[in-house]
C-alpha cells in the first residue's frame, strides 16, 4: 500500500560530528507518505494486513487531539478500504477543533470524543472488551500502535540498511519502533533510545511490551542488553521544547535540509549529537532512525515562526 522504496539511507555530513571522525546515517523513513509517515506505517502494515485477510470491518484505535497515530490509522485505512473508529483523549474537542482531526475526518475516521477519565481505562481489559462488544467486527489496536504486529513491522527498519552500524539512535514513546529495532539488532549495535517522556522507564517499557508479546525473560535481558537510554533529552516533558531545541533544529534543517519535529525526532537527534560529543565516541557508523512527524512539526514550526521545514 505505501513503499518503503522511498525511505533512502542517506549519508549527512554534518560539522557539528566532522572532527569526531564519525559517520552518520538516516533511515529516511519519514519519506514513506505524508500522512502514513516514519514509523507509523511499520507498525500499520501488518496490523492492517491482518484485519484484511480476517475479513473485519476496520479498526478502532485511541488518541489525542495530535495524535499522528490517529492520522495515519485514518489515511492508512482508508486507502485499504476499512473503516476506522478514533477514540479521542478530552471531550471538549470536536472534529473541527483542529487541522488533525478534520484530515482524521475527512479521511473516514469515525471520531468518538471521550473525558480524560474514560480515556484513561483504554488499556484495562474491561473497557476493552466493552469497546469490542460495541464494534464487534472491528480490531482494536493499542494507543500508539503499540502491538506484537508493530513491532514486527518496526524490525524490517534495519532490514533495509547495511546494518553494521555501531550505534542506532530512535525515539521512543510507547516503545514499539524501539522494539523492533533491538530485534534485529546485530551483535556489536548499541541501541540508543531517546524518550521523549519524563520519567519514563524504558527498559521497563520494553520489557513489558516484549513480554506481552510472549518473549520469554532471557529473550528479554539479551535484547535489553544492547540497549542504552540516553534519558536526559526530554525537555521538561512530553510535548514539551524549548528555544534552544527549536533553534537547534533550525540550525540542522539549514546544514543538511532534514526536516525534525520538537516532539520526537528533534529531540532524539539532539540527544545523539549531544551524547556522541560529550561522550568523545571517535571513527563510528551512526544510524538515526528518522521516525516521522512531520505533520506535528509542521504546526509547531508555523506557531514558532521557525524554518526547521
Ligand atoms: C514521529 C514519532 N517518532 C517516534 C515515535 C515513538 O515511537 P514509539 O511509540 O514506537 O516508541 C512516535 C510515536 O509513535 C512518533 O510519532
Amino acid at each position: 500500500m505505501f513503499s518503503t522504496n522511498r525511505s533512502v539511507l542517506q549519508q549527512i555530513d554534518l560539522s557539528l560530528l566532522n572532527k569526531s571522525g564519525n559517520e552518520l546515517f538516516i533511515k529516511r523513513d519519514d519519506l514513506i507518505d505524508p500522512f502514513v509517515s516514519g514509523n507509523k506505517w511499520r507498525k500499520l502494515k501488518y496490523i492492517i494486513s491482518t484485519v484484511i485477510q480476517a475479513k473485519k470491518e476496520g479498526v478502532l484505535t485511541f488518541g489525542g487531539a495530535y495524535s499522528n497515530h490517529l492520522l495515519a490509522t485514518a489515511v492508512a485505512c482508508q486507502k485499504a478500504g476499512l473503516k476506522s473508529i478514533g477514540i479521542v483523549r478530552g471531550d471538549e474537542l470536536t472534529a473541527q477543533s483542529n487541522k488533525l482531526l478534520q484530515t482524521c475526518e475527512s479521511a473516514g475516521m469515525q471520531l468518538e470524543f471521550i473525558t480524560r477519565e474514560e480515556y484513561a481505562l483504554r488499556n484495562e481489559k474491561f473497557y476493552k472488551d466493552e469497546l469490542s462488544g460495541l464494534y464487534s467486527n472491528f480490531h482494536l489496536i493499542p494507543e500508539g500502535g503499540a502491538a506484537y504486529l508493530g513491532m514486527i513491522g518496526c524490525q524490517e527498519i534495519l532490514a533495509e540498511t547495511p546494518n553494521d552500524f555501531d550505534y542506532v539512535f530512535v525515539a521512543q514513546g510507547t516503545t514499539t519502533t524501539s522494539c523492533g529495532v533491538a530485534m534485529a539488532l546485530p551483535e556489536k549495535t548499541t541501541l540508543c533510545v531517546v524518550p521523549v517522556l519524563k520519567g519514563f522507564d524504558s527498559k521497563a517499557e520494553m520489557a513489558k511490551l516484549f513480554g506481552y508479546s510472549g518473549f520469554s525473560k532471557e529473550t528479554i535481558d539479551e535484547l535489553l542488553e544492547k540497549t542504552l537510554v540516553l534519558s536526559d533529552f526530554h525537555f521538561g516533558a512530553y510535548g514539551k521544547y524549548t528555544p534552544e531545541l527549536l533553534q537547534f533544529m533550525e540550525e540542522i534543517f539549514q546544514e543538511t535540509s532534514v526536516p525534525l519535529d520538537p516532539i520526537y525526532t528533534g529531540k532524539a537527534f539532539y540527544a545523539m549529537v549531544n551524547w556522541v560529543l560529550t561522550s568523545g565516541i571517535t571513527n563510528k557508523k551512526l544510524l538515526f532512525v528518522h521516525t516521522g512527524g512531520i505533520e506535528g512539526g509542521r504546526a509547531i514550526a508555523e506557531k514558532e515562526n521557525k524554518v526547521f521545514f
